[in-house]
């Protein structure tokens, strides 16, 4: 018999982008209702890098969300970070530094390179110290040896001796590896010490690379396209194995990032995939068909609370079976699976 109804603890969202101003005000709702906590983060137009843009985002967010939700908030290693800034951000309270070098992704062009990292030890150490998290979108742009740029589904790949290096030079950092869309950056995380984590979206789990291009490497549908981009079928597999395998190291981020219909349809398409509004329906799926719906609460709503070192949440949601058909778009934007039907909704 099929269960009807499950209540878990209510969970939490490590990895998501609320943009600013109206576009923020029309997708915070969808998590800021239903989340407890979500890593809000901060590659704005202008980067967050200073208590003051911290403070003020914080603000921003907290002004249009219901009381009991918390953004976690992050600032962005540019090069002009220094270990006086890490304490200084530190003491107004945010948690994250975050790194997405620069042309990996949606607003990373004052991001540091992943081979400039090691002159950046002291910064990192402060981190640590602090009690902080490192956060990093692990993609590598260029080829060191022969300068020639990657394809983009070789990237993340790519990243991983780089990571290495990081991992043994900044001991006990602890580091999330967003958004871990291949099977090999998976099995590093998995065979890494205990401070290395990583986040895991949905669509990873729901996308391959066909969906997006053409034969030519030439994007198909820019509605799917996002970094990292979506990558083969034995990957997606890795992503649903490793997400219902009740591993503490892998825990939820649905890394949802809206961009507008008509930014989508340019000629160069920005990356991001708005999945906010479904990304608890998409899991239940997921978990439901992997026979493993019992270990959702885990992914959800613990691992990522503990690696994170905060406490659990106390309250509860309810996800109930039940058809609802996702409307195709909100606000200009488009929403991951509009159009279709779905089985669960949290009610
Ligand atoms: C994100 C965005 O749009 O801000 N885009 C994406 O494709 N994931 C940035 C990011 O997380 O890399
Ligand atoms: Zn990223
Ligand atoms: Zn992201």
């Amino acid at each position: 018999m099929k269960i009807k109804k499950l209540i878990i603890r209510q969970p939490d969202d490590m990895h998501v982008h609320f943009r600013s101003g109206l576009m923020l005000q029309n997708v915070v709702p969808f998590t800021a209702h239903i989340f407890g906590r979500a890593v809000a983060m901060g590659n704005l137009p202008v980067p967050i890098t200073t208590l003051e843009t911290a403070r003020a985002y914080r603000k921003e967010i907290k002004d249009i969300s219901p009381k009991s939700f918390n953004p976690i908030m992050s600032a962005m290693m540019t090069k002009d970070i220094t270990p006086e800034k890490i304490r200084k951000l530190h003491k107004a309270g945010v948690k994250v530094l975050k790194l997405i070098p620069a042309s990996t992704s949606t607003n990373s062009s004052e991001g540091i390179a992943l081979n400039e990292l090691r002159n950046y030890l002291p910064v990192l150490e402060t981190v640590k110290k602090a009690g902080m998290i490192f956060s990093i979108h692990a993609e590598l742009i260029h080829n060191p040896k022969t300068g020639k740029e990657i394809p983009e589904i070789q990237r993340e790949e790519m990243a991983i001796p780089f990571l290495g290096h990081l991992v043994s030079k900044a001991s006990g950092l602890k580091i999330v590896v967003e958004h871990a869309s291949t099977r090999k950056i998976i099995e590093f995380v998995k065979k890494a010490p205990w401070n290395v984590a990583a986040t895991l979206t949905t669509h990873h789990a729901l996308v391959n690379y066909g969906d997006v291009f053409d034969s030519q490497g030439r994007i198909l549908n820019p509605f799917l396209y996002c970094k990292p981009v979506a990558k083969t079928a034995d990957d997606q597999e890795a992503v649903i194995e490793v997400m219902t395998s009740d591993n503490p190291k892998f825990f939820f981020g649905s890394d949802s990032a809206p961009h507008l219909i008509w930014k989508k349809n340019s000629d160069e398409p920005p990356a991001g995939i708005f999945t906010a509004p479904v990304v608890l329906s998409l899991l239940c799926k997921i978990f439901e068909r992997e026979k493993k719906l019992e270990r959702l609460e885990n992914f959800v709503s613990r691992f990522g609370a503990e690696f994170y070192g905060l406490p659990l949440n106390k309250g509860k949601i309810t996800l109930e079976r039940g058809e609802w058909l996702v409307p195709e778009e909100f606000e200009g934007v488009k929403i991951f699976k509009g159009e279709e039907i779905l089985q669960w909704q949290v009610v």
